[in-house]
């Protein structure tokens, strides 16, 4: 194959380098090929078995695979394969790669590979028929093809460097920079490219000039060969010999760099590797004379250069060896999302909107405050300072906060026989998981079981705005068939008082400045309690109305209040406060790992009729 790619050559990408495979399908968009240039990514240790990639405008999928051979093996149309690990591990990886035969060009990025190994990997290369560009290297392009990685830069400069399309040059360089800059030059003084390699600056690069030179006289699309060398070894010389040999005949403009380090006293190394005279041959301008006696076009300097590409260009063009240049149009690339709002020239409706917290910077917030400043105890702030920061927004003075982190304490638990505790412990010992065991709990809260806080606050908040005398809101309810939320218990009563009520009620009496919401559902419950003992103001019923004094004494208006009570806020006190109690259940039941949970017969009152059977209805 006389080009070193085709619009058809797939590749495995060794490394899931996203950014450098994104930039190869962005190219291969461009192009206009029919499917990506990359066909798998070989990751040893990733977790997913796919990538996804941007295809113009679409996504699609590119495999990865644990292993070369298990990527080989799914892919084996795939002949190029390009190793972009590190330098510790491209040497195994490449030699790995050989034993595919189906892997006929291997490219190697890695710069700093040992010397003697980058040697090992030639020898067994050209053993097996192999063409290794690199190592350091950022690789070679096929315009309008195929390209390796990041060669050619962004795919603006790609297209002002006209290689997203066929040209006549062919191009041959160590340094990767200056092939970018070098195809520019052909770009504004000729046609193009019509092939590219970077053979990479290491002392002992994989092909050498002159493998790619032969195999560019073979590619008809090369009309003429730009060849930039460097100080520093003899690779020129084979291209000097092919010349005079007559294995090259197309014309080629030669040039070496590193002149400058004839002026200096001893030996100087330039940034390859590779890149110093240890013998006066390997000078520059030694390989440069020695390069215009053998009949290569060399320029008088670096500056004339583009010159002497233009003058050749021209040449051709008027000899018809090479045809008129036509533009090959470049289908649009689509923006990124990220890129294109991060530069402002998008804007995006948001969906969502946060106004307790934010999690965008270094460190994440709640209403404002990070929790590095809130989180231990030398800060200042309780769990009820937390809530009331996620919860209200609001800092609330310390009486407030201390009465929340009461509420919630008060409320972790009350035994294993209420439905709540019943029903976690049940599920738990049906074998269920954790989260679904406390759910299960959490379900049961309601109207009669700890979720009577917001209907206590609205019913007895709604009386005493109303100036409803007790008596009156009692029988009010009774006559609605309401039962009073917040009135009533099964177990406690005026003989047997519920302690947590009593401390809740001294705290506020004590701490807030006035509890007229509470006052008021006292005088109820003494109307309650007339008729039956056990009809106190239960736990929620006195949640519920120190909640409504409480922000009161905070400054909320009634419209505040009542949109806290209609959202459900103050049942969330419970939730919170009982999950650590179905917690505590669950784990219980874990530890002591009882087996599944069946009633028994005899607390059951089977009452089982034989179904009624209905008769058509006739007209
Ligand atoms: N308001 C007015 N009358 C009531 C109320 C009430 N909240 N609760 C019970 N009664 C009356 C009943 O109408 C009944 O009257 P009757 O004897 O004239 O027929 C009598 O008291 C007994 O009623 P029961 O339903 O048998 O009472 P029980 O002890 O089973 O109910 C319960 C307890 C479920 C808590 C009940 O009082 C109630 O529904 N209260 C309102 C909801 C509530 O506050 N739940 C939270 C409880 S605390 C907690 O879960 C953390
Ligand atoms: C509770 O806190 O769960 C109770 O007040 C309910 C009960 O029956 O004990």
């Amino acid at each position: 194959m006389s080009a070193l790619f085709t619009n058809k050559t797939q590749a495995i990408f060794w490394n899931n380098n996203v950014k450098a495979i994104q930039r190869m399908l962005d190219y291969d968009y461009i192009c206009g090929r029919e499917k990506p240039s990359v066909s798998a990514i070989v990751h040893a240790t990733s977790e997913n078995s796919f990538q996804k990639f941007f295809f113009g405008v679409r996504e699609v999928l590119v495999p990865i695979y644990k292993s070369t051979k298990d990527a080989v093996d799914a892919q084996p149309e795939a002949d190029t394969f390009l190793n972009f690990a590190s330098f510790r591990t491209a040497y195994d990886v490449t030699m790995e790669a050989l034993e595919f035969p189906s892997l006929k060009t291997l490219m190697i990025t890695a710069e700093g590979i040992p010397e003697r190994l980058a040697q090992e990997i030639n020898i067994q290369a050209k053993k097996l028929g192999r063409t290794i560009i690199g190592p350091a290297t950022v690789g070679a392009i096929t315009p309008g093809c195929f390209k390796v990685a990041n060669i050619g830069g962004s795919i603006d400069n790609i297209v002002k460097t006209k290689l997203h399309k066929i040209g006549s040059v062919g191009l041959v360089t160590r340094s990767g920079g200056l092939f970018n800059e070098l195809a520019n030059i052909i770009s504004i003084k000729a046609n193009g490219l019509a092939e590219g390699v970077a053979i990479g600056g290491d002392r002992f690069p994989g092909s050498s000039y002159l493998d790619h030179m032969l195999r560019m006289e073979k590619n008809p699309d090369v009309k003429f060969m730009v060849l930039l060398g460097e100080v520093g070894g003899s690779d020129e010389y084979d291209i000097i010999e092919a010349k005079k040999s007559g294995q090259l005949t197309k014309p080629i403009i030669g040039w070496c760099i590193g002149t400058v380090g004839q002026y200096f006293q001893g030996p100087v190394q330039f940034g390859h590797a590779g890149a110093n005279a240890n013998q006066d041959k390997e000078k520059a301008s030694i390989k440069n004379e020695e390069m215009k006696k053998a009949g290569i076009r060399v320029p008088k300097n670096f500056n004339n250069l583009p010159e002497l590409i233009e003058a050749i260009y021209h040449r051709l063009l008027a000899e018809g060896t090479i045809d008129k240049e036509t533009s090959k149009n470049v289908p649009n690339l689509p923006e990124d999302y990220t890129a294109a709002i991060n530069a402002g020239k998008i804007r995006k409706e948001t969906n969502f909107i946060c106004t307790i917290s934010d999690d965008r910077g270094a460190e994440a917030n709640y209403a404002g405050v990070p929790i590095s400043q809130l989180a231990m105890p030398d800060t200042g702030y309780n769990i009820g300072d937390v809530i009331s920061l996620l919860w209200f927004k609001k800092r609330f003075p310390k009486w407030t906060s201390d009465f929340i982190e009461s509420v919630i304490k008060t409320v972790a638990d009350h035994g294993p026989a209420v439905s709540g505790a019943h029903n976690a412990r049940v599920s738990a010992r049906a074998g269920k998981d954790l989260i679904s065991s406390l759910c299960s709990g959490i379900l049961t809260i309601g109207p009669k079981f700890g979720g009577a806080i917001d209907g206590a606050a609205k019913y007895f908040k709604y009386a005493l705005d109303n100036n409803l005398d007790p008596r009156e809101f009692v029988a009010d309810m009774k006559k609605k068939n309401i039962p009073i939320p917040g009135i009533g218990h099964r177990i406690k009563s005026v003989r047997n008082p519920d302690k947590r009520v009593e401390e809740l009620k001294r705290y506020a009496k004590e701490y807030f400045p006035s509890c007229e919401l509470l006052k008021y559902a006292e005088k109820v419950e003494q109307v309650t309690t007339a008729k039956k003992d056990t009809l106190i103001l239960n736990v929620d019923g006195t949640i519920g109305v120190l909640m409504v004094d409480m922000w009161r004494n905070n400054g909320y208006s009634e419209t505040e209040i009542d949109e806290l009570i209609r959202s459900g806020t103050l049942n969330a006190f419970f939730v919170i406060g009982r999950t650590i109690g179905f917690i505590g259940h669950i784990l219980d039941e874990k530890r002591l790992n009882m087996p599944l949970y069946r009633h028994q017969f005899d607390d059951i009152l089977y009452d089982v009729k034989e179904a009624e059977e209905l008769a058509p209805v006739t007209n």
